[in-house]
Parts: C-alpha cells; structure tokens; sequence
C-alpha cells in the first residue's frame, strides 16, 4: 500500500512552522488543527459520490453528492487528540473512537491503557491519527487494534515519520496507506524523529 507525502506548499509551511523550537504551545495547537484539516482533505480524495438531484435557483440539476460513507477517527491518546479538532471542522459527522498507547521508555514496545470504539466500527473507514510516526510500534498495535474489531478501512494520518516506523507499518499492515508530511532522516537513540519536531504531545498539551 502507497506511502503518500503531501508536498503542497501549504502543508510545508505549516509544518515548518511545528518544528521551530520557537513556536509557542497556542500556535503549535492551532498548526496541528489546521493540517490535520489538510490531510484529511487528502484523504477523503478517493470517497465514493453518488448522483443526486437538486433545485438551483435557475434549474434542476444532476449533480454529486457524498455516498453516505461513514469516517471513524481513531487518535491514539495523547498526542493523536490534537488532531480530531480540525478534521471534525471538515466532518462532523465523524465518530471517534479512542485508543490510549503509551510507548514504555525502556522497551519503546506500545502498552495498551484505554481502548473505545463506536460499536458499527467495521462499517466506517478508520483514520488513526498519530501526529508521529516513530518506531511505528504504537501505529502497528492501533492497527492490529482496530483489524480485531472488524475495521476493514484503515489510513494512518501522522504529521511526520521516520523511516523505520514506515517500514514497520508497511510490513506488519501493508493494507494500511500512510499519509504524512515528510519523511525525516532518523530517529535518535531515545526514539525521536530527527530533526523532528519534539514531543508532539508536550508541544500540543504545553506539558514540558
Ligand atoms: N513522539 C514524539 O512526540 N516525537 C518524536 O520525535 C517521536 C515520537
């Protein structure tokens, strides 16, 4: 399954703007709200439409309209939470289900704490959300998660990723498509991305 890097200029800034160590706690929240809202765009590119008929103020027409698919976005507490804002903006229908992993420090392996989905989860298109994709250990467990509930529909939306988290994805899922931001050089002994942004929930949540 495709790996999609979203190269628009837009994003890029953004995006540039959650790396600078100078960016404050209000503004990083509200950067992560807003290309969350372009990502999902992204995603939603290949949703089904179906013809529907509407009155315009001049004439009858045939036009298209959403075929009714259901979203369920998926943040995988903490940092994932920061993302649900902006999408719910393009989608307030959207259900979101919650799936709590926290990485252990030593181990870097993902330990489940909290886990709620919608119960028709198998009948709606998942979009985990995860603002980094690191090791990948947490995103592979969400998926594997949201598989042994039914899910059949599955896209990993993470803002930045690291190689070995990509391919870890790509082996364990590789029905999942990816879509992220940029793709950065590495992650350093401790398990961040480098050069990164820092931790994605610290900088969202104003905890550090
Ligand atoms: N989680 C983060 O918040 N930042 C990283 O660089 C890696 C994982």
């Amino acid at each position: 399954m495709a790996v999609t890097v979203l190269t628009h200029p837009l994003i890029q800034h953004k995006l540039t703007i959650l790396r600078d160590i100078e960016t404050g706690v209000k503004i990083f929240r509200e950067v992560v709200g807003e290309i969350s809202m372009l990502m999902c765009y992204e995603a939603m590119r290949e949703l089904p439409l179906e013809e529907v008929t509407v009155m315009t103020p001049v004439a009858e027409a045939r036009v298209k309209a959403l075929a009714g698919k259901k979203l369920a976005l998926v943040p995988i507490l903490r940092a994932g939470l920061g993302m649900v804002d902006g999408i719910l903006t393009l989608v307030p229908s959207a259900k979101v289900a919650h799936i709590g992993l926290y990485r252990d420090p030593e181990t870097l392996e993902p330990v489940e704490y909290y886990c709620k989905m919608p119960t028709d989860i198998a009948d709606r298109d998942c979009f985990i959300l995860d603002p980094m994709l690191a090791t990948g250990g947490t995103a592979v467990a969400a998926a594997k998660f949201l598989k042994d509930a039914g899910a059949k529909s599955i896209k990993l939306l993470t803002v930045l990723s690291a190689p070995p988290g990509v391919e870890k994805v790509e082996k364990a899922h590789p029905d999942v498509e990816i879509i992220t931001c940029a793709i950065d050089d590495r992650l350093n002994d401790h398990g961040y991305i480098v050069p990164g942004l820092g931790d994605a929930g610290d900088r969202i949540f104003g905890t550090k």
